[in-house]
């Protein structure tokens, strides 16, 4: 199905590596202009070069999405190399020391997470509303998470962060609807890629002993088959960014867990937790 993307421009934040680089890639599968926002620029410029491979243009922008005068540049650098932005996905989240019981906490930690994870959705939509509302209208895709309804004990702070996005995107499809702007939330379960190389520096999973700790994580925690790849949660990014298939969904949420259902995990969290605690805990101290 032709999803009307061609030559349409999507900024993904994030996008270079794991789930944005899936991201990334296809919306330049439906012929879309790609902007990399990414603090890593060697694999952003890794992602556009494929991008650029698949046969539509892409560029990478250096951009630290806690900070809103780069998050402003980024877009109006998209504006005047493509023109314009017609879809923006705040994938960037996550983040070094997001792992740790509410108690562990400091205040300067919780700070960093909510910064990372909501802050950055809340600077890009700032950004974007108004090249957005002078076009005619857009859409905005927010990556939140299955935890944002749930809770997991210890995910208490991007818990919060991914549901304050979930109630930041139902506001802005009211606000913005009759400027044509959809908004709505992608909420994934575990997204990990088949390779390494879809990983950069800054991914959270950037280590092969990360990489195979959030693999045991997710395995342990979700025994129904519920470890996604990132193309899995791509073509439902991608479906909400199209006007031609999505134009009467704004303001919603589409949990994607894949074939496990949630809810008896405690236990099972708890148990693999502590098999995995020594790098999770590196990774609970780290700035
Ligand atoms: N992977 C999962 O299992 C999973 C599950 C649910 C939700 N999510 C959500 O999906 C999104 C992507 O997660 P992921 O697992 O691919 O993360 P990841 O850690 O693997 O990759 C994050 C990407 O964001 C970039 N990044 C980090 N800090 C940044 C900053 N300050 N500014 C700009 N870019 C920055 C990194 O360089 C990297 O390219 C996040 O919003 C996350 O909360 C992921």
């Amino acid at each position: 199905m032709d999803l009307g993307l061609s030559d349409r421009t999507v900024v993904v934040t994030g996008g270079a590596s794991n789930l944005g680089h899936g991201i990334a890639l296809a919306y330049a599968r439906e012929g879309a202009r790609v902007v990399v926002a990414d603090i890593d620029e060697a694999q952003a410029e890794r992602t556009t070069e494929l991008v650029r491979d698949l046969g539509t243009d892409a560029i990478a922008v250096r951009t630290d999405v806690t900070d809103p005068e780069q998050c402003a540049a980024a877009v109006n650098r998209a504006c005047e190399v493509f023109g314009g932005v017609d879809v923006l996905v705040n994938n960037a989240g996550v983040g070094a020391g997001t792992y740790g019981y509410f108690r562990d906490y400091t205040v300067e930690a919780a700070q960093r997470v909510m910064d990372l994870n909501y802050w950055g959705t809340f600077h890009f939509c700032r950004a974007v509303i108004e090249p957005m509302t002078a076009a005619g209208g857009g859409a905005i895709v927010n990556i939140g998470s299955s935890v944002y309804e749930r809770g997991r004990a210890d995910l208490p702070v991007y818990s919060s962060a991914k549901a304050a996005v979930v109630a930041l995107s139902r506001c802005l499809a009211l606000e913005l609807g009759p400027s044509g702007i959809r908004v709505n939330v992608v909420a994934p379960g575990f997204v990990l890629p088949s390779g390494v190389e879809q990983i950069g520096r800054s991914s959270t999973k950037n280590t092969a002993t990360a990489f195979n700790d959030y693999r045991a994580l997710a395995t342990g925690l979700a025994p129904g088959g519920g470890l996604l790849n990132p193309e899995d949660i791509a073509g439902l990014v991608t479906f909400l960014g199209s006007h031609r298939v999505a134009r009467g969904i704004t303001g919603k949420v589409l949990v994607a867990t894949g074939g496990t259902v949630f809810g008896d995990e405690d236990e099972r969290l708890q148990t693999t937790l502590e098999a995995l605690f020594p790098s999770m805990s590196e990774s609970r101290t780290e700035p």
